[in-house]
């Protein structure tokens, strides 16, 4: 059994095999489901695990436990990676206390019609309630839509550690041998993103709180330079570019567009760009392509016209950015058009409905492929873009 401090043991699972988390994003290196059991004169098992876990999970709350029961199941999010063995525990463990807030209980009804669980243990908690433990007690701050409406995150004050549910989360299994940040941005903007706001009002919440340990319900348990992490979430939260770059994304049919996209990120790089990023948006992974629209200051739309409108892959690029309220970067356009070219006025139809866009012209358009009277459009383009 790994204790994080003498009191908490880690009892979640990581999932391997999973092949989209949430049914749309790539893990190649799986997904953690965290849980952790505080242990004092009571004892609370903080968060289950994605059904997909529930027997590992059971098999590790068991051997934490080691034949004691259980006081209170803490619930600090309803969405069903960290709520989908619930119902499990309580077979499990029937006298067993749960703690959420008023959400948390309407969601629980709603996932589990038939799940009765008498009122005597239902303990609804509101921001700033606590719960004693013994020697432990929890805070509870609410955190509504970090990520869903219902979430809240807990400090436990004599160990200093912030059970911070989706926040600080990131993709893949504990110990991946990879970049934190890389991943923890990638979750970020794409799961969280939209929420800049509510992330700031809880990092506001959480300013006085004197954090030793920060245990996520994804992804490692942050123990040292918590600066370094709350840091990053201030940015991301703050819709502000992370790093000097250019991130271009393209919507290439046969690959004309892709082509004018690579001579525009090689002009981009000899005229001193300190990093460009292209994206096949066709093929490359959709989220990442998000990320690095927001890590980076400047973003190029590349797209074939398409049935009067623009290549549906840009489309769906541009609503996920609108959906993630992307604000506050250069935006400029490559179109491409064997007839009427349409890709521009649709891509910045969408990217006018964005707050504060730096929006360069003129847009380069070309003719079904790029020709060599095209290359000082585009120098131009990339001397604008780095102004
Ligand atoms: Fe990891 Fe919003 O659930």
């Amino acid at each position: 059994m790994e204790f994080i401090t003498p009191s908490i043991a880690y009892v979640g699972v990581d999932d391997e095999n999973i092949d989209l988390f949430e049914s749309q994003y790539r893990v190649p290196n799986g997904m953690a489901y965290n849980s952790y059991i505080l242990f004092d004169e009571k004892i609370a098992v903080m968060d289950t695990v994605d059904k997909r876990g529930t027997q590992a999970w059971l098999a590790n709350v068991a051997g934490a436990l080691d034949g004691r029961q259980p006081d209170y199941l803490v619930i600090h999010h309803m969405e069903p990676d960290h709520a989908g063995s619930i119902r499990d525990l309580l077979r499990r463990y029937p006298q067993i206390t749960l703690v959420g807030n008023a959400k948390t209980f309407t969601m629980l009804a709603q996932f589990n019609e038939d799940l009765n669980v008498p009122a005597g243990q239902m303990l609804t908690v509101g921001e700033g309630d606590t719960l004693s433990l013994g020697s432990h007690t929890l805070t509870f701050f609410l955190a509504p839509m970090v990520h869903w409406p219902e979430a809240m995150v807990s400090f436990e004050q004599r160990e200093g550690v912030l059970f911070s549910a989706d926040a600080f989360g990131k993709f893949g299994v504990r110990g991946a041998d990879e970049d934190w940040t890389c991943e923890a941005r990638r979750y970020y903007f794409n799961i969280v993103g939209k929420y800049g706001v509510q992330v700031q009002a809880l990092l506001k919440k959480l300013a006085g709180a004197s954090v030793n340990v920060i245990c996520p319900l994804h992804g490692p348990i942050l123990t040292e330079n918590l600066g370094f992490y709350i840091g990053k979430y201030q940015l991301w939260s703050s819709y502000q570019p992370e790093d000097e770059g250019v991130t271009i994304a393209c919507a290439s049919i046969h690959g004309n567009t892709m082509h004018a996209a690579r001579v525009l990120a090689d002009i981009l790089m000899k005229k001193g760009a300190k990093k460009v990023s292209l994206f096949d948006l066709s093929r490359d992974d959709m989220a990442e392509a998000v990320e690095d629209a927001f890590r980076y200051e400047k973003l190029v739309l590349a797209a074939a016209s398409y049935d009067a409108g623009v290549f549906p892959p840009m489309d769906d690029f541009l609503h996920h950015l609108a959906a993630k309220n992307y604000q506050n970067r250069t935006v400029a356009y490559v179109q491409n058009g064997t007839w009427g070219p349409t890709a521009a006025k649709t891509m910045k139809a969408v990217v006018d409905t964005m707050k504060n866009i730096t929006q360069v012209e003129p847009v380069v358009t070309i003719r079904s492929s790029l020709k060599q009277a095209d290359i000082p459009a585009l120098e131009a383009l990339a001397d604008a873009i780095l102004a």
